[in-house]
């Protein structure tokens, strides 16, 4: 079986102290299987780093873990700025977020390029390569520039905008010809798949073929849609038993009966946790009988802080939250718990099971697995109510929850409302939609199907070298 070339910005090393989450889990397991080596950015700055092409090695149950340093200036540029203040906001149509400058393009070709460097001397023949998501678009060209002729598949894990989104940064629009240089480029959703496959044809001249692929001078690129799963058996087995754990019996005494509405993300722009909080302003403003009903738990976790965008969300995030607080309160009765850590897992699981209510709302979103891990961690008896964005990925596969447009806080505000006042009936209704809807997807299955389908690309003998 051919081993398996990991590539992604982070890398998670087995070692390290903290858990991995279930799409690196599946990964690892993949890797584990048929051999692997998985590459990318340590995680730490060395201003000695620049000159490095001899990756940290550390090898563990069949997998290689090979990582480089980043120095200061790139980890500013070339994550901070190309990657966070660029590309991030351009992917999931935030035209007013978005920044560009040279010098951050530049940094993030060099560091595709540096990867490049390190990584082509650890191949071998027969590798199979898979890169991972919106911080390495010119790995793959860069590859080929190495003469790598391994099959080489693409998969991001945001959404892809459409042409007219994309050509706002001209200079960025330009990476689809990078990523024409893989045999296999895998998306979330169709719409997606369809928005990379327009722009291909007017940015690099490439021709749409029957079955979703596309042609460009005489190779064929396949385009596929791959939606990221999460393990529902399991992770319904974790929220089950996190569920009678102290932290979240300490939770359930501390509503005293009050219903929980719960919202789980990184403090992230897209996640539009700004309407978020605006929309259960809005129903504590027009249903004051919720007062003393319910409580909201918003897990922020933080994220990118060196970034402007995300430093003026938490400012903000954290003024509204005082104001509602301060207007709605009661001596014994806080409306809304704010929380800037995020928690582990295991705990998160447990309050998705105790929350009536899990508000995903962003404003747009690859896939959203916390979408899928609420309906996982429900109690089938007496299920919660999961309200969803349109915007997010998940809304294609979970049509059965209340989807809501995330920038209208009116439309969250009635929401929440009607999934307080749900029957029972009716929510086992929603949620058994839900669960039939995930309950036979695996996140290891995913990796598979993406895998076999870069090696069935190989197979048929579609990979053309590039001249
Ligand atoms: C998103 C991206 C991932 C990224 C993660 C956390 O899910 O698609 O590639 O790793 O956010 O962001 P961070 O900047 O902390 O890696």
């Amino acid at each position: 079986m051919s081993r398996l070339v990991v590539i992604s910005n982070r890398v998670s090393v087995p070692t390290g102290g903290a858990k991995a989450g279930g799409l690196a889990v599946a990964l690892k397991d993949l890797m584990e299987r048929q051999g692997g080596l998985w590459f990318g950015w340590s995680g730490d700055t060395k201003a000695e780093a620049a000159g490095v092409t001899l990756p940290y090695l550390v090898h563990h149950e069949n997998v290689d873990y090979a990582t480089i340093d980043l120095t200061p200036e790139e980890l500013d540029l070339y994550y901070n700025r190309f990657s966070n203040a660029t590309l991030w906001p351009l992917l999931h149509s935030l035209p007013e977020q978005m920044h560009f400058d040279r010098r951050s393009l530049q940094a993030y070709r060099g560091v595709n390029e540096r990867f490049a460097d390190v990584l082509v001397p650890m191949l071998r023949p027969g590798d199979t390569i898979w890169i991972h998501d919106y911080h390495l678009l010119a790995l793959a060209s860069a590859m080929r520039a190495r003469n790598v002729t391994a099959p080489i598949g693409f998969f991001l894990h945001t959404p892809f905008p459409s042409p007219d989104m994309l050509g706002s940064i001209p200079e960025a629009a330009l990476f689809i010809r990078d990523l024409l240089a893989a045999d296999l480029l895998g998306f979330q959703t169709s719409n997606d798949a369809e928005n990379f496959a327009t722009s291909a044809q007017r940015i690099a001249g490439a021709a749409r073929m029957a079955g979703g692929g596309l042609q460009l001078g005489n190779r064929q690129i396949r385009v596929g849609v791959f939606p990221v799963e999460i393990e529902p058996a399991e992770f319904a087995q974790m929220a089950e038993q996190a569920f009678a754990s102290p932290e979240t019996q300490r939770l359930h005494r501390s509503l005293d009966g009050q219903s929980l509405i719960l919202g789980v993300d990184r403090m992230d722009p897209t996640k539009g946790l700004r309407h978020r909080l605006a929309g259960f302003r809005r129903l504590l403003e027009t249903r004051p009988q919720w007062h003393r009903q319910a409580t909201f738990l918003q897990i922020a976790a933080e994220s990118r802080q060196d970034v402007g965008a995300y430093q003026d969300l938490r400012e903000d995030l954290e003024r509204e939250a005082g104001a509602i607080n301060s207007t709605y309160s009661d001596p014994d009765w806080t409306p809304l718990r704010l929380m800037a850590r995020g928690g582990t897992r295991e705990a998160i699981s447990g309050y998705m099971r105790e929350a009536r209510i899990c508000l995903v709302t962003p404003l747009r979103d690859g896939m959203n697995l916390v979408a899928k891990e609420y309906i996982a961690a429900q109690d089938p008896e007496n299920p919660g109510v999961l309200v969803l964005s349109k915007f997010a990925g998940a809304a294609r596969q979970l049509g059965a929850a209340i989807l809501v447009n995330p920038v209208d806080p009116d439309e969250i505000a009635d929401a929440l409302d009607i999934a307080l006042r749900m029957s029972r009936p009716e929510r086992q209704d929603r949620w058994n939609a839900c669960w039939e809807a995930i309950k036979d997807t695996s996140a290891l299955a995913w990796g598979r199907s993406f895998v076999s389908a870069l090696a069935r690309v190989g197979q048929e003998g579609q990979i053309v070298p590039r001249p």
